[in-house]
């Protein structure tokens, strides 16, 4: 779990600055279903009878119809410059379509019931009693990030995402949601990493797919958007891709460079950092654990431990640990364009100075991305998100469990800073590939062994100090 920090940011700060009015989007559509068997068996048993004859026609050079849909696409959206990436799934029967944080660094489904009334504001909730296949597992739930948490209780549903629908998904459904956890039109959370740091103990939307036959490639790959240094952002913009089941050559070029995750046990995307180098010169990093990376795309910036975060900004000239709200964080001239590379065993990707740039804090003086972070022990000890991300395309493998990183195609690049480009609307497309859950073990959370890491919400409490500070620019 990330502790408290102090900080508070720019969420807050920046969708303040640009007050403008968010564009009224599509939420909670209803769609129907067509119908669809339920039990397990008979549907394991059709996914059988679906294989044996495609493999039997493809055994034999014939061609077999595609019946279901085995890769999937769904358009991000970028939320209050790059605080947080969402995307949409739909949940129950009849279907309706939530906005959720797509984060690798977590792995639970939750969204706000309808019966959530401190911190669901203006944000669209879960009605239950509307669900024709809503299951309620009477087993409480409780998640936290660093900054806040989401209780309720856990919930059996259909869900589906990018054209694919999992039966019997266990999901929470939180009537309890600290202030500021979640900014409309975001409804929840959607965990992208394994089930052994669910809090639910449950199968994970994206493994039972994986796992299942569900994809045509075990993969799960993003593509996000910059706006962090366009001063027209307005709060929601086009945030890039997300797609499952294969990678899109449109979005990034060159090979893929796939990392194998060093851990025995899966939990979070881990990846070990080999190599930093700070406007050129490398400087020393740890090896074994510590220097241990969640590769998170729920959490805004870079977190790393204190000695590593010191020799980062020590290359920097006049650098300078912030104080206050500030710190844990560095503070250097706006003037000096800082590039810093990470590698993980093979390519150094470089980050855009205009990502390493979080923010003007006094006139001259800017706020560095990397900040001083002190994990739990079941976490890892660098936590790399979007800060980084962005600067890549990445992969996010099953089998086997890896995460590979290319370089941004021209379009993706092009898709940074575009204020013009339209921000995507909550649609399902029809559901063309179902899946069964596997037997979640849905005993209730005492959060297993590792506590997710926060994620979006460290972006969504920094200060209203901060807002002073840049009204005094
Ligand atoms: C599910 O059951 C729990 C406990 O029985 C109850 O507190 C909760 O309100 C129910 N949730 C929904 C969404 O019906
Ligand atoms: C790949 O991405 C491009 C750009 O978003 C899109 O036009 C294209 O349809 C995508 N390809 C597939 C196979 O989804
Ligand atoms: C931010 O954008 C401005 C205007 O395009 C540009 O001059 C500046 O170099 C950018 N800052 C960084 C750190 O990239
Ligand atoms: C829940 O926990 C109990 C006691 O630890 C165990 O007997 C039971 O099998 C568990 N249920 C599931 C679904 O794993
Ligand atoms: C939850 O944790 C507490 C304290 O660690 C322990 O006593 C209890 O048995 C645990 N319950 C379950 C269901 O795992």
């Amino acid at each position: 779990m990330l502790p408290s920090l102090p900080l508070t940011i720019i969420a807050l700060l920046l969708s303040d600055v640009f007050a403008s009015p968010t564009t009224p989007r599509p939420n909670g559509i209803s769609m129907n279903l067509r119908r669809r068997v339920r039990t397990r068996s008979v549907e394991d048993w059709g996914v059988w009878a679906q294989n044996q004859r495609a493999g039997l026609t493809a055994k034999y050079g014939g061609q077999f119809p595609s019946q279901r849909r085995s890769t999937g696409t769904n358009l991000i959206t970028n939320q209050d410059a790059d605080s947080s990436y969402f995307g949409s799934l739909a949940i129950g029967t009849p279907a309706v379509s939530f906005d959720v944080i797509l984060d690798t660094g977590s792995a639970d489904l939750w969204v706000a019931g309808s019966a959530c009334s401190v911190g669901c504001a203006q944000i669209p909730t879960f009605d239950s009693s509307a669900s024709s296949s809503f299951k309620n597992e009477s087993t409480a739930f409780s998640i936290t990030y660093g900054s806040g948490d989401a209780a309720g209780a856990l919930a059996s549903e259909t869900v589906q995402m990018a054209g694919f629908s999992v039966s019997n998904q266990v999901l929470g459904i939180c009537d309890q949601v600290s202030s500021g956890l979640l900014t409309s039109p975001v409804s929840g959370l959607l965990g992208l990493a394994w089930q052994s740091i669910a809090s639910s103990r449950a199968i994970p939307f994206w493994e039972t797919l994986a796992s299942g036959d569900s994809w045509d490639s075990p993969v799960m790959a993003f593509q996000i958007t910059r706006f962090l240094n366009e001063s027209n952002a307005q709060d929601l913009e086009a945030g890039g891709s997300f797609t499952m089941g294969f990678v899109n050559s449109t979005l990034y070029t060159g090979d893929i460079e796939y990392i194998d995750m060093p851990t025995s046990t899966n939990s979070y995307w881990i990846l070990p950092i080999t190599a930093i180098t700070v406007q050129g010169n490398s400087i020393s990093v740890s090896s074994g654990t510590d220097s241990y990376a969640a590769i998170d795309t729920g959490t805004t910036l870079i977190g790393g431990p204190a000695d590593e975060i010191a020799n980062i900004y020590a290359q920097i000239p006049d650098s300078a640990p912030g104080t206050g709200n500030y710190e844990g964080y560095y503070t250097y001239p706006c003037d000096t364009d800082v590039v810093v590379t990470l590698s993980f065993g093979g390519t150094s990707w470089p980050i855009s100075p205009a990502d390493f740039e979080l923010q003007e804090i006094q006139r001259g003086t800017c706020l560095g991305s990397f900040f001083v972070l002190t994990t739990g022990d079941s976490a890892p000890s660098w936590i790399v998100g979007d800060t980084f991300l962005k600067n890549v395309y990445s992969v996010f493998r099953y089998s086997p469990a890896s995460v590979g990183f290319a370089a941004l195609s021209t379009y993706s690049l092009s898709m940074n800073d575009n204020v013009g480009l339209e921000v995507p609307s909550a649609t399902i497309g029809s559901v063309s590939a179902a899946a069964t859950a596997g037997t979640a073990n849905t005993n209730n959370s005492n959060s297993s062994s590792a506590v997710p890491l926060r994620s979006f919400s460290l972006i969504f409490t920094i200060a209203t100090t901060s807002i002073v500070v840049l009204s005094n620019l």
